[in-house]
């Protein structure tokens, strides 16, 4: 079998981790006798620089009839003086709207060898290993209507949380899905003591529920669900969120596992290709340094082959790779480096080949 990839290598360290990445995928390939046919395209600044445009139509249209997207990062403050729709991000961001993909999801887990490197403390740490299934496509930051009014206290400025029936159900049968594969918990976050939208959110999730009889599911309203991320997150299995709370949350629990760069995710639709990428952004501060952690990257890789490709024991030895690696004593400068090896990016890769 054969699959057809489209690489995104986007701006600053992306290149640098993404050559990384494939090296990675070209060996587990191999090694578990498929094929993978790349296809690479502009996306973000350098799309900007050959086609004054963040996301060429050439690039939307690869990614649509690919059978996987992996990206590493866009943007530069080299372009921060542009207007909003034609800067870096705005590539991205309709990129993921482009492709429908209305499922973001992000795992959460403390790699053994790191735990000790916690800026929590370990007993909190040690048992984390959660998935945030955050709603991508809708809620406040797309709702209608929106805008700034002249009123009678000066400027006005408003937008609107708003979900449907059918946007909470796909997202919510997404996290169910996911927790039926995993420790059958799931969390359903929002504010239902207050919000009309969360509470239809709330009334939709428990009839789904239904069909989901092993799940055992629970409800928080955001701001306990904040307090508890940090009180005891290993009380978390799968957390089911909208858009607002969802950006929030997940940027919240991402810190309990220490650096961002070890986190990948993935975002998804029902059917038709993912689109695979490190939480992480472009880091200008590092680009060409040859520093860069390509971990998360690789960790993206690896989300792309299980979920996107279904190419579960290839999936399994990028991530047994990360994981010996670590245990082996061997860091990138992001991660804490007190007495370890301390490799560059291309020494981390070949490193994670060795593994
Ligand atoms: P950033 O994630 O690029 O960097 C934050 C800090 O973490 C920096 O000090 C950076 O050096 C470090 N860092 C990030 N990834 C690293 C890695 N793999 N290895 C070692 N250190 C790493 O976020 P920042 O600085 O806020 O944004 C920089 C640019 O990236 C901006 O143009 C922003 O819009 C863009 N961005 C893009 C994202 C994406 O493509 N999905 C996500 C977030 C930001
Ligand atoms: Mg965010």
């Amino acid at each position: 079998k054969t699959y057809n990839v489209v690489l995104l290598p986007g701006d600053g360290i992306g290149p640098e981790i993404m050559d990384v990445a494939t090296k990675t995928i070209d060996y587990v390939a191999q090694k578990y006798n498929f094929g993978i046919e790349y296809e690479q395209k502009l996306i973000g600044g350098s799309a900007i620089d050959k086609y004054n445009d963040p996301l060429p139509e050439e690039t939307l249209k690869a990614c649509k009839s690919s059978d996987a997207v992996l990206l590493s990062a866009i943007g530069s403050p080299k372009y921060d003086a542009l207007p909003r729709e034609k800067r870096p991000e705005s590539g991205l961001l309709n990129l993921r709207s482009g492709l429908g993909l209305f499922a973001n999801i992000r795992p959460v887990k403390v790699w053994p060898a790191l735990i000790s490197e916690s800026s929590l403390k370990q007993e909190i740490v040690q048992n984390v290993d959660l998935v945030v299934v955050r709603e991508l496509t809708g809620g406040i930051y797309f709702g209608q209507p929106k805008g700034r009014l002249q009123s009678e206290n000066g400027e006005r400025a408003f937008n609107t949380m708003t979900y449907s029936t059918m946007e909470i159900d796909r997202i919510a049968r997404v996290a169910f899905e996911l927790a039926t594969d995993r420790k059958k918990k799931l969390c359903s976050i929002d504010k239902a003591n207050v919000l009309d939208v969360s509470q239809l959110w709330r009334e939709r999730v428990i009839e789904l529920s239904y069909n989901f009889p092993k799940v055992e599911l629970n409800h928080l309203y955001v701001d306990n669900a904040a307090m508890q991320l940090i009180r005891q997150p290993d009380q978390f299995d799968v957390i089911l969120t909208g858009n607002l709370f969802g950006d929030i949350i997940s940027d919240e629990a991402a810190m309990l596992t220490g650096s961002i760069g070890m986190l990948p995710s993935a975002s998804l639709r029902l059917e038709g290709p993912g689109l695979f990428e490190p939480v992480h952004g472009s880091a200008p501060d590092i680009a060409n340094k040859d520093i860069a952690n390509p971990m998360a990257m690789v960790l993206s890789a690896a989300m792309m082959l299980r979920v996107g490709l279904k190419e579960n024991n290839a999936a399994d030895d990028l991530e047994n790779a990360i994981d010996k690696v670590l245990k082996d004593g061997y860091r990138t400068s992001d991660l804490m480096t007190n007495g370890k090896k301390v490799l560059g990016c291309r020494e981390m890769g070949e490193q994670i080949l060795m593994s």
